[in-house]
């Protein structure tokens, strides 16, 4: 499935991303600013945030698990309603084409 990034200045990265992965390994594995996911994917650092695409958030959903809620208190950019924790999406074929925004820091 392809996941679009669109960084917080504009580029924008279409990714192939294979299926099962999730959303921030996508970005992190190919070089993708504007991601970090310092702790692999643990819901222990908040810095794979992004903002679902409003094309895209019904499709995507609201936080997966307490856990993601809590941490996105955390996140260093401004919380919106499509807010995510990108290590939390997992990449499917019913989300070939999803796009993300990404903030413009993650500390
Ligand atoms: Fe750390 Fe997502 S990578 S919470």
């Amino acid at each position: 499935p392809k996941v679009t990034y669109i960084e917080a200045g504009g580029a924008s990265h279409d990714i192939d991303v294979a299926e099962g992965e999730n959303v921030m390994r996508g970005a992190v594995y190919n070089g993708v600013e504007g991601i970090v996911g310092e702790c692999g994917g643990g819901l222990a650092c908040a810095t794979c945030h992004c903002y679902v695409d409003e094309e895209w958030t019904g499709a995507v959903g609201g936080p997966s698990s307490q856990d993601e809620e809590d941490m996105l208190d955390s996140v260093a950019a401004e919380r919106r309603p499509e807010s995510r924790l990108s290590c939390q999406i997992v990449v499917t074929d019913a989300l070939d084409g999803l796009v993300v925004h990404l903030p413009d820091h993650q500390y």
